[in-house]
This record gives C-alpha cells, structure tokens and sequence, in this order.
C-alpha cells in the first residue's frame, strides 16, 4: 500500500497524553504524519519521518485531528428563518417549534431529505467534520423515523433514534399512546439502522418515568443510549442519562451539583452544545464547572434547523473558549477526542500510530487561533481515512 508523509507541520496536536505531561492535546512540534491506507502509521518529528512512497509539504501550518461532531440533527427538510427572526427579536426558544420542522420533513421526499443531509454534510467536512452522529425526530410516524435513519445511516454508522423527540403532535392527546408506539412498533422498525437511542427528556417533551422507558426499551433492543437532558431547566435527564451507563448527556446546561457530582463519578460524557445557547440566547453552559469536578466534556454543533443552525466545529470551539470559561486547548480537545468518547469511539479524534488518518491542516502556527480568530475560515485542507478530501 502507498506511504505519504505530510511534512513540515508546525505543530501536531495528536490527543497522545503520553507524548507531553504537561498537556492531554500531546502536541509535537516541528512534526510529521505518515499516512498508509486508511491509517496513521507514524508521527514524530519531521527530521526523523521515516522514507515514503509520496511527501506532502504543509507549509508550516499546524494540524489537529478532524473534529468529531457527536450531535446533530441533519435530516430534516425546510428552515425556520421566522421562527429565528421573531426570537431575535425577544420570543423566547420552545421545543414547540419542532412541529414545523416535522411537517416540513414529513412532506418532503427521499431524495429531497438525501440532498439536504449529503449538503450540511459537505458544508461540515469543508470545516473540518470527518465523523459525525445524526438522528431521526423530526418524522415521529413509524415510516418517516425508519426512513430518516435509513438515509442517515448511508452517510455515517453513528446513527441515533430519535423518536422520542417531542410528542408526535398525531398523539397530543395521548401522550402515553406515544410512548408505546416509540417502544414498540417504531423502535422494532427503526432499531436495524441504528446505533443509538435518544430521548429529549425536558418539561414539554418526556418526563424522567418516560424517558427511562423509551431508553430501556431501546437498550434491549440492542440500541445504546444518549439523552438530550437539563436543557431548557433543571430536570432528571443527566442523573438518567448517568445512571443507565449511557455514553452521552447533551446540553448540561441546567445543571445541580448533584448532576456535576454524577457526571464526574460516572463514564457518561457531558456534551455541550454551545451553537444552541447562541441561536436561542439562553444562559451558557458552565463547562469549567463540569471540568473542574472532573467529567469529560465533549463540544458538537447540534446542527438542527431550529435551536442550532451551524455545522461549525471551528464556531462553537470559539464560544466555548470565550463564553463557556474553555481553554482553547481544552475545548480543541472536547470537539476531537471529547466527541470520540461520547460515541466511544478509540479509533477517532486522535492522530497515533493505529488510528484513522482524519487530519485538519490550519492555516494557521497552533490551534489556539480556532479561538483567537473567530469565525475565519482556518480549514486549509482535510483528509478522511487517508483520502485528502477538501
Ligand atoms: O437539541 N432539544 C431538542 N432538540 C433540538 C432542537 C430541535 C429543534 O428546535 O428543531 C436540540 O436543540
Ligand atoms: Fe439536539
């Protein structure tokens, strides 16, 4: 199989914490890649770059791993343009707003949903995204949930059901109906496509007892779970999401320090969502809290058309650093290495010898302008399993 070295890289930042003690992003300067296949073979300093079939010069820039978005919501159809006009203009955010986007889904076809998710897809890989998790929920019938994870799963395998999004507004007057549908029929149509279980557990959409059946339900069926929890208020979501070893609680925005305290003692990741704070104006979440009680913080877009319009790993790097108390090293961390581990993943957010060659080239000397240059298109080239894609 052919070797490439990618040479000259002012610095590499691997995830490695065995290469430096002082920092987990294990950062070597002055560095090299060496790429076989899908792979990382080698890394080290470019002076020592072992003989290759081909070398790439990258000029000095500094390169990262390729961000691990472990959140979002892609297929869906239409956009909320008024709904965001009318909140900037002092509505406040509501999970009612979901209706219209599963109207809008619900009426587009296949190939309209495919478009738009291989479009926001595109869109994050020309920033930097080489893995991402998306979900159904904005179909809420048994055949548009099992078609937006048929579609989804053609993209990527880490693939969320996420029937439990909000009450199907077909069953608003029989909430309870719903959930059996959501554990029975839909879960056995929509569990083949799926890695995932999911559940906005949030007053509006299902209650603590709700959402412990639809993610047990789920589990027997083989599925994992992840929870949408504390993000609007104070609720039961994250100490659920902890209790059931499940590999993700998102938002943590409203957060007890009883759920701190679940967070840093159990191995559920705290994935925080900064696009959506931003798009819905609310109250950030507290990452240097859940960091300094010792939990693993994860940073993902929540790419969706209502609370988080932006496939920008780069953006919410940027908010998290400036508004959410992150070092830019930690939340370059969080958005790599911190989303692999909320899809545990190993092979991913990581550039070492065995992992797969997902590598960002900055233009840019260091990571840090991520942060320090907000909202500059810094993503000079990308390469997704070996395979130099943008
Ligand atoms: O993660 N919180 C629930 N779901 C999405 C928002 C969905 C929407 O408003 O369309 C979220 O923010
Ligand atoms: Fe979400």
């Amino acid at each position: 199989m052919t070797t490439t070295a990618i040479t000259n890289i002012a610095s590499l930042v691997t995830n490695d914490p065995s290469l430096c003690a002082d920092s987990p992003l294990g950062p070597i300067q002055d560095a090299a890649v060496v790429i076989e296949g899908d792979r990382v073979v080698w890394t080290g300093e470019s002076s020592k770059a072992p003989a290759t079939d081909n070398a790439v010069d990258a000029g000095g820039r500094a390169m990262i791993p390729g961000f691990v978005d472990s959140h979002s919501h892609l297929v869906f159809a239409g956009d909320r343009t008024e709904e965001f006009n009318a909140r900037m203009s002092g509505r406040a955010y509501s999970a009612g707003g979901i209706r219209t986007t599963v109207a809008a889904t619900r009426a587009a076809t296949d190939e309209q949903l495919a478009a738009n998710v291989a479009r926001y897809l595109a869109e994050a890989l020309r920033q930097g995204t080489t893995t991402f998790e998306t979900k159904s929920g904005y179909g809420l019938t048994v055949e548009d949930e099992a078609r937006a994870l048929r579609i989804a799963a053609r993209h990527t395998e880490e693939v969320t059901y996420l029937g439990a999004h909000i009450v199907s507004p077909d069953y608003a007057d029989d909430p309870a109906g719903y959930v059996d549908l959501v554990t029975g029929p839909m879960l056995d149509a929509c569990a083949p496509y799926a890695r995932w279980i999911d559940v906005f557990c949030e007053k509006g959409a299902f209650d603590g007892d709700q959402a412990r059946a639809i993610l047990t339900a789920g589990m027997a069926k083989g599925l994992h779970p992840r929870v949408h929890a504390n993000q609007l208020g104070h609720g039961p979501g994250v100490q659920l999401a902890v209790e059931l070893g499940a590999a993700s609680a998102d938002h943590c925005t409203h957060l007890t320090d009883a759920d701190v305290d679940a967070l840093a003692q159990g191995s559920t990741v705290a994935t925080l969502l900064p696009g959506a704070e931003f798009s819905t104006r609310a109250t950030w979440p507290d990452a240097r809290r859940i960091l300094d009680a010792g939990a693993t913080v994860a940073l993902s877009t929540d790419c969706n058309p209502g609370s988080s319009f932006t496939s920008s790993m780069p953006f919410c790097i940027a908010l998290a650093v400036r508004d959410m108390g992150m070092t830019p090293d930690e939340a370059l961390w969080s958005a790599t290495a911190g989303g692999a581990a909320a899809l545990r993943r190993t092979d991913v957010g990581r550039i070492a010898p065995g992992a797969r060659a997902d590598l960002v080239l900055l233009d840019a000397p260091s990571h840090v302008h991520l942060a320090y240059r907000p909202g500059v298109p810094l993503v000079h080239a990308v390469w997704r399993r070996g395979e130099r894609v943008s």
